[in-house]
């Protein structure tokens, strides 16, 4: 399973980067706004200065909604850095783009899923990623870990290559069943990505280990 981290803050991208367990990097308008990056020249630098920090996909996301729009934007934005993916929301006309930029060899993410039936729409028109919120869904009290487990099935059922990037993560816990339930890649925060080292044992173990180390110098 890939790890794909979901922000455009920079040091935590370096920080989950060093670890050295990261493979990608998602952001959205509203993870670039949040840092405070408006203005298409500072976006577009900034999906650059992220390639340059990691050496795996990194989701760009374009803003248009029409198909024109959307063709236009995606391939500006695939032409920035080898690494870029294009982002493209789950819209009649995203589909018909997803379709488009798969002719042409550009790798798109298909973005704000939230059915099953819009998995094999965007499986159709040949994306290479595919990603279901289930935060979100979660948020509204609908099980987002049922539709990871339906779409992976589904998948799986018909070879689709799309792969499935479990988006909307809230907590460790949801990265573990995402691995459990065969999602290809998980987007998450840094937060949840550091919660997966924690184990009240390993640090009383630790402890134990140091100071038996100390007393038999
Ligand atoms: C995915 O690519 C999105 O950027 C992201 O996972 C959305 O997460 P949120 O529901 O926490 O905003």
């Amino acid at each position: 399973m890939k790890f794909f981290i979901d922000t455009a803050n920079l040091d935590q991208i370096r920080e989950a980067n060093d670890l050295g367990i990261l493979d990608g990097v998602t952001t959205n308008p509203s993870l670039m706004a949040k840092e405070g990056i408006r203005g298409q020249d500072k976006i577009l630098k900034h999906y650059v200065d992220i390639c340059n920090i990691v050496s795996g996909d990194v989701s760009a996301e374009v803003i248009a909604t029409d198909f024109d729009g959307i063709v236009r934007e995606g391939e500006m934005l695939a032409s920035l850095h080898p690494q870029i993916v294009v982002k493209v929301p789950m819209i009649k006309d995203g589909i018909k783009a997803i379709k488009y930029f798969s002719s042409k060899g550009i790798r798109t993410n298909c973005t704000l899923v939230f059915s099953a039936g819009q998995a094999i729409l965007a499986a159709k028109a040949g994306a290479t990623y595919l990603s279901p919120f289930l935060g979100r869904l979660d948020d509204i009290s609908t099980d987002g870990l049922e539709l990871i487990e339906q779409i992976v099935h589904i998948y799986r059922m018909y070879d689709f290559e799309t792969q499935v990037l479990a988006a909307s993560i809230r907590h460790s816990m949801h990265i573990v069943r995402c691995a459990e339930l065969g999602a290809d890649v998980v987007t998450c925060p840094l937060d949840p990505i550091l919660g997966l080292l924690n184990h009240p044992l390993t640090d009383i173990g630790l402890a134990k280990f140091l100071a038996d180390a100390k007393g038999s110098k």
